[in-house]
C-alpha cells in the first residue's frame, strides 16, 4: 500500500533582488527555516520587463553547494574563473558544482523580451563540500520529456521518471542526495501521480495555473507562486486546477547536517565560514587544484 504525500506547509514566493538587482521571486530560503534539507533556496526569475533583469548578475563566488539554472524563456550567458563558458537557451539546465569555490557571472544576452526561469540551491554533504568544482551545460535535447497518457507532459531533468512500468533516466544521475527535478505541465483536471522515497524530502513549486495535492480527506490547493512543502509519504498525486498547471516537482535524501550560511558559502561551522571569506579575498578562491597540481 502506498501513502500519498500530503502538504505539509505553503510558502508563499516573496519578492526579492539578487545579483545587481535581478527581480526574483524567493520561495525556498527566504528565511532560514524556508530551506528544507538539502534545498537551501529556490528562486523564480520572471519578466516581460528588461529593467526587472539587465543588470544580471555579475562575478560572484560560490563555495559548498550546488547550484541548479534551468531555462524556460530568455538567453544567459555563464562564464566562471576556471574557463568555463556556456549559453543558457530556453530549455535548457546548467548543473554547477561550486563545492570548494567557483566564480562565475551570469548575464542576459538579451535586450527584451521574457526572460524566465529558475536557480535552485542544493545542499552538498560535508565530505563533498571541498571537492573540486564541476560543471554540466545541459542543451534543451539532452532533457528527455514523457507525453503522459491521461494528457501532460514531464520533462526529466535530475532523478528517474516511473510511468506506466517504464523507466526514464534524467539528464542528471548520481548526487549524493539522488535529486529528483521534474518539470510538468498539466491541462485543465489532468492528474499526474508519482513516487517519491519515503524519508526524502520533496516539494512542488507552481509557477503557472494551480494543482490540488491530493491525499487524504482533503486535497489542498497550491496556487502559482507558492511552494508547498510535502509531508512524508512514498508517492505525490496531484491534479491541474481549472487552468492547468505547469509546476516544478523537486525531492532528495536529507543531509542532517549543521548549515551555516553567509550569503553565497554554505558551510558545516563558523570557521569554514571565515576561511571561506579569506579565500575569497586572498584571491586563493577555488584555486586549490592548480596549488595541489603545482
Ligand atoms: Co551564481
Amino acid at each position: 500500500m502506498t501513502t500519498n504525500r500530503g502538504i505539509q506547509r505553503i510558502i508563499r514566493g516573496m519578492s526579492a533582488s539578487d545579483g545587481a538587482g535581478v527581480k526574483v521571486r524567493r520561495s525556498l530560503g527566504q528565511s532560514q527555516d524556508a530551506r528544507l534539507d538539502p534545498f537551501l533556496m529556490l528562486d523564480e526569475f520572471s519578466s516581460d520587463d528588461p529593467d526587472d533583469y539587465l543588470a544580471g548578475f555579475p562575478s560572484h563566488p560560490h563555495r559548498g553547494f550546488e547550484t541548479v539554472t534551468y531555462m524556460l524563456d530568455g538567453h544567459m550567458r555563464h562564464e566562471d574563473h576556471l574557463g568555463n563558458r556556456g549559453d543558457l537557451t530556453p530549455g535548457a539546465v546548467q548543473w554547477m558544482t561550486a563545492a570548494r569555490g567557483i566564480i562565475h557571472s551570469e548575464m542576459p544576452q538579451q535586450e527584451r523580451g521574457r526572460m524566465r526561469g529558475f536557480q535552485l540551491w542544493i545542499n552538498l554533504p560535508a565530505a563533498e563540500k571541498m571537492k573540486p568544482a564541476s560543471y554540466r551545460d545541459i542543451p534543451p535535447a539532452d532533457i528527455p520529456a514523457v507525453a503522459l497518457s491521461g494528457g501532460g507532459r514531464v520533462k526529466v531533468i535530475a532523478g528517474q521518471l516511473e510511468l506506466d512500468g517504464k523507466s526514464t533516466p534524467g539528464a542528471i544521475q548520481g548526487p549524493t542526495t539522488d535529486p529528483l527535478y521534474f518539470d510538468v505541465e498539466l491541462g485543465a483536471g489532468e492528474t499526474f501521480r508519482h513516487p517519491v522515497k519515503s524519508g526524502y524530502n520533496a516539494f512542488l513549486y507552481v509557477y503557472e495555473g494551480s494543482v490540488n495535492v491530493i491525499a487524504g480527506d482533503a486535497p489542498r490547493e497550491v496556487a502559482a507562486q507558492n511552494a508547498g512543502i510535502l509531508s512524508d509519504g512514498d508517492a505525490v498525486e496531484v491534479k491541474a486546477g481549472a487552468n492547468g498547471a505547469r509546476f516544478i516537482l523537486l525531492a532528495a535524501r536529507p543531509l542532517r547536517e549543521p548549515v551555516v550560511q553567509y550569503g553565497p558559502f554554505v558551510m558545516n561551522t563558523r570557521q569554514e565560514i571565515e576561511q571561506a571569506i579569506a579565500d575569497y579575498q586572498s584571491g586563493n578562491f577555488g584555486k586549490a587544484e592548480t596549488a595541489a597540481a603545482g
